[in-house]
């Protein structure tokens, strides 16, 4: 039986792997008090290179999963999940708070002096319905640059973000954006952040970055509020599970690198049954 009215009760947050975790590491620092219950598919990442069907058949898994825990809101902290289940995820489960990702276009139009504006993403949200909506609504009068990372996900996987490789790969995307111009970029994916230092050594000032995890923690935030789920107790303290139905290593090693959470306050675990 589901218990969301209990505040107390855990936010659960889903990715295919280890991008979750940017949108966690805002969700932790905007909403210290919240437990959190995060669950990689790493056994099927990439998401991005998968038809949607089969995505939203793997969010199904994920968002029961974290039922099952006693989550009271789920993130679907990836871009390319969202694109694919959010809509079937609010119909299935029509009495769970789901917040899910949306590339950043509006807000790098509005703010784009050149009028152009880049989006890196997976292959996957590019072709979603939602992407294409959001692009119609928000990026008119705009010019889009707009490229398929592919392998940037396998890479922050493998902890090389800031690797040589990662960097020549990033530079095969971005420098036809600078070269045309572009003076913000979003981050359509949840891997991405982690890639920030070495599209920052590439667009060397002349872009923006977008990430919109913060945007999303905020909205976690006014979503609890709203329904009275907010977890105001002074005197609770937070805690992280972690599971991963892959490799938990690499897991651990982004947190430790990217997210630093006391050792008693986080547990990592692998799923072998799902
Ligand atoms: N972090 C995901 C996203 O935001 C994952 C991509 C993937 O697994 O391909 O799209």
């Amino acid at each position: 039986m589901l218990n969301l009215q209990y505040k107390a009760n855990r936010i659960g947050i889903f990715d295919s792997g280890v991008g979750g975790l940017s949108v966690l590491r805002e969700v932790v620092a905007l909403l210290p008090r919240e437990r959190v219950c995060y669950v990689a598919d790493a056994a099927h990442c990439p998401y991005g290179s998968r038809p949607a069907d089969e995505v939203l058949r793997l969010s199904l898994r994920m968002v029961r999963f974290l039922l099952d825990k006693d989550c009271k809101l789920i993130v679907v902290a990836c871009n390319t999940a969202t694109a694919a289940a959010i809509n079937a995820l609010r119909k299935t489960f029509p009495d769970v708070p789901f917040v899910g990702m949306e590339p950043a276009v509006k807000p790098a139009a509005a703010q784009s002096k050149t009028c152009r504006v880049g989006i890196l993403a997976t292959a996957g949200t590019l072709q979603s319905r939602l992407f294409n909506q959001t692009k119609a609504r928000y990026a008119a009068g705009v010019k889009l640059h707009v490229v398929a990372g592919n392998g940037l996900v396998e890479l922050v996987e493998l902890g090389r973000e800031d690797s040589p490789e990662a960097l020549e790969l990033l530079r095969t995307y971005l420098q036809p954006m600078l070269d045309g111009n572009v003076d913000e970029l979003v981050l359509g994916c949840t891997h991405y952040p982690f890639l920030q230092s070495s599209i920052e050594k590439i667009a060397q000032g002349r872009m923006s970055i977008i990430n919109p995890a913060p945007a999303v923690a905020v909205q976690v935030k006014r979503m609890l509020e709203h329904s009275n789920l907010l977890n105001d107790e002074p005197t609770s303290q937070p805690f992280y599970e972690f599971f991963s139905t892959g490799n938990v290593e690499a897991l651990m090693q982004l947190q430790k690198k990217h997210l630093p959470l006391p050792t008693e306050r986080r547990s990592f675990q692998a799923l072998t049954s799902l």
